[in-house]
């Protein structure tokens, strides 16, 4: 059976995925944390905690609030920076069978670029996953990824900057995410991840206050399913030659097999991972039983099925 999916076509060297399930950003940290629980290196890739250039502390507590189907966090890209991130964990990586891309995040068009920069041509790191999508921070990042033309020039700017593979992940607090698509998919986009978090919020009515103590935070899990995946079937209609990652809300293989039907050719499992760290190899294996029940060979013949 065939699982392969290609995930940067139009890159020099293209980033070939064993598989297509991997984890999503901020849920599985650096893959190292996981190691010990299951086999990390059987996924077709990893994607690293937000990375910036400065480490950053975060937003204060509390960061996460459970909410009917879901989770809103507002962790606001808490992480080593990427200095760090070359020196402690790219050697590790570097040993693994498995690509890693490390999803990055800046307050200017000149820091995701820098940050591009500086991990250019280090062992370890496969690809980079720019987040113009994180709706907890104060400046930058959503605000890049909510109008087509500030996210083209993002998008431009690190595919300048790198001849890694560049992905975009998208944000659904947008009234158009189709424009915002084709306009990294214009700039260079190799692949185009849909979706991060939607904004939200919860009040406690005891004390009377926002929950969260950034108040507002970004909506994940499966609550969130049925717009991520109405966003990548919308996209796929009009994009045909830069693959989609769908992410939102993928809990089981089922969900898998909705996006990759809506014409996602990967998926990146998240806030199942909090739930169960397994849940991507389980999902994986899920996947490989639909496919075998279907009777089919390769996983590409049912990207995009839904749409036919
Ligand atoms: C605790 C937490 C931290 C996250 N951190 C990041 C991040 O650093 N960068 C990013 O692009 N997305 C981040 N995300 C968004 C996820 O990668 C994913 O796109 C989103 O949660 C939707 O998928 P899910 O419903 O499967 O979780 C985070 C999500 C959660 C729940």
């Amino acid at each position: 059976m065939d699982l392969k999916v290609q995930l940067a076509p139009k890159n020099k060297t293209g980033l070939l995925l064993k598989n297509p399930v991997m984890t999503a950003s901020g849920t599985f940290g650096y893959g190292t944390e996981y190691e010990h629980l299951f086999d990390i290196q059987s996924l077709g890739a990893i994607v690293c905690k937000g990375t910036t250039l400065e480490p950053r502390q975060g937003n204060p507590q509390p960061r996460i609030a459970e909410t009917s189907g879901g989770i809103l966090n507002s962790i606001g890209l808490q992480n080593i920076g990427v200095e760090a991130l070359i020196e402690e964990k790219a050697p590790i990586w570097a040993k693994w069978n498995v690509p890693v891309v490390v999803n990055i995040a800046g307050n200017s068009v000149e820091d995701y670029a820098e940050i591009a920069r500086k991990v250019e041509g280090v062992p370890g790191i496969q690809g980079l996953e720019v987040n113009i999508s994180c709706p907890n921070v104060k400046a930058g990042c959503v605000e890049f990824g909510s109008d087509p033309s500030s996210a083209a020039r993002v998008t431009e700017a690190v595919r300048k900057a790198t001849s890694l593979p560049v992905w975009v992940k998208l944000t659904p607090n947008t009234a158009d995410v189709v424009s915002i698509a084709l306009a990294v998919a214009e700039a260079g986009a190799d692949a185009i991840v849909l979706i991060n978090t939607l904004k939200g919020m919860v009040i406690d009515i005891k004390t009377r206050r926002p929950v969260l103590g950034n108040v507002t935070g970004g909506l994940s899990g499966p609550v969130v399913k049925p717009v991520a995946l109405r966003m990548v079937y919308e996209v796929a209609g009009v994009i045909k030659d830069v693959p989609l990652i769908g992410s939102g809300g993928i809990m089981t293989a089922s969900d898998a097999i909705e996006f990759l039907l809506a014409g996602a050719s990967a998926v990146q499992i998240g806030t199942a991972n909090l739930i169960n760290p397994r849940a991507p190899v389980e999902i994986l294996e899920g996947i490989r039983l639909y496919l075998q029940e279907e009777g089919r060979e390769d996983i590409k013949s049912m990207i995009g099925l839904a749409r036919k």
